[in-house]
């Protein structure tokens, strides 16, 4: 109620950048202040319980409910996001060198559609930079993963080796890693996701994992995210060769660049659509990829999750996790409490115990 009564009203008559920018210092500086990772924790932070909190990837999830990608780019509000009750964030898309990202406007709202689009195009000050800031974190109550991606100006023939040298850098402070090939906003980007492209990709993500893995004497996983819109074909064809390529996972799915169903005016501007309009096509994309793995590849389920019955349904289509990103501007930080607690309702409704239980019920 806090945040849409009295925070929304301000952050909405900002232009979206503004407001986004605000959310990120404000969380900055609290999570900085003594005390303020607790008091943000008293005022939105979930509870542990037993029924959702998930042990995956060698790591422990306190609940499923994970900060998508793009919102803390450059890892700077870790203190203050694992504070507001995700049980799991991702940073990034990093680059290996920094980047402005595109022209402004490049964020705008649908409020009637409860959707967004951005053409952000990687902006975030690089990895190494990113480095710096995830080395000095003292704490971390929730798993870290660092979103990683290509620059701007890397041909599509040397993308493997912006995908190793973040890698590389960041290899110490994520606790695992997203390939990021589904991002509509850098050019040609998605045509990683196809053919020997793909394969050759993923062939050197593995290698220079195996590489920090045997250096570090710690071995971490790698998931890769994928886009919306692809045919039945090619999303059999990246299923494929991202399972045979043995990486830990995928996440399904990226913004979208598709427009159907819109009312608002800024459907027109070009970039990734996400929000409510997503969440079908997403939810249908990990029931897909859960089918032909046959739950054997972890998914984490991202596409307009707002409510907890949305997030249910990516679950029992085949979701260990889930993660949301636009629901948090329309909602605010409350939205957190409300998808855990009906969560854990719908999961006791339908007789389950423990949420691993519901992951791909659809399917049985
Ligand atoms: C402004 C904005 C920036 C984003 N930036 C990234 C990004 O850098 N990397 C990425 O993998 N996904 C990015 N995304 C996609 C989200 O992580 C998420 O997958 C998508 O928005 C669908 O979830 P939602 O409907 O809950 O927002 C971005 C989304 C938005 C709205």
């Amino acid at each position: 109620m806090l945040y849409r009564r009295i925070a929304k009203p301000v952050f909405f008559k900002m232009s979206p950048e503004t407001a986004h920018h605000v959310v990120i210092g404000g969380l900055k500086y609290a999570g900085a202040l003594p005390g303020g990772a607790a008091t943000l924790r008293g005022m939105y932070g979930v509870k542990e319980t037993e029924d959702l909190a998930v042990d995956l990837f060698g790591l422990h999830f306190p609940n499923p409910i994970g900060l998508a990608a793009g919102l803390d780019k450059n890892a700077e509000a870790v203190a203050g996001f694992s504070s507001i009750g995700f049980g799991f964030m991702e940073v990034g898309t990093v680059t290996p060198v920094g980047q402005p990202g595109n022209d402004r406007p490049r964020l705008f709202r649908l409020p009637p559609d409860e959707a967004l689009v951005n053409r952000m195009g990687f902006n975030n000050l690089g990895a190494e930079s990113m480095a710096e800031r995830l080395a000095a974190l003292k704490h971390r109550p929730v798993p870290v993963a660092v979103n990683i991606g290509k620059n701007k100006t890397t041909p599509n023939e040397d993308a493997h080796k912006d995908y190793e040298k973040c890698i590389s850098a960041l290899y110490p402070y994520a606790d695992f890693f997203v390939v990021n090939i589904s991002s509509p906003n850098t050019p040609d980007l998605r045509k990683l996701q196809h053919g020997s492209e793909l394969k050759s990709l993923l062939e050197a993500v593995r290698a220079e994992m195996g590489v920090q893995a045997a250096k570090s004497g710690e071995a971490k996983s790698v998931l890769v995210k994928i886009a919306p819109d692809v045919s039945d074909e090619e999303l059999e064809y990246m299923t494929d060769a991202i399972a045979a390529s043995g990486v830990d996972g995928i996440i399904a799915t990226n913004t979208t660049i598709s427009r159907a169903g819109l009312t608002h005016r800024n459907a027109s501007e070009t970039g990734g659509l996400s929000g409510k309009p997503l969440r079908d096509r997403s939810t249908e994309v990990i029931g897909r990829v859960y089918r032909q793995t046959e739950g054997k590849l972890p998914i984490i389920g991202s596409g307009g999750i707002f409510t907890s019955r949305d997030a249910y349904d990516k679950i029992k289509a085949g979701a260990s996790l889930i993660e949301i990103y636009t629901a948090l501007i329309y909602e605010g930080p409350e939205v957190n409490r409300a998808l855990h607690a009906g969560l854990r309702e719908l999961l006791r409704k339908d007789g389950f115990r423990h949420i691993t239980e519901a992951v791909g019920a659809d399917h049985r």
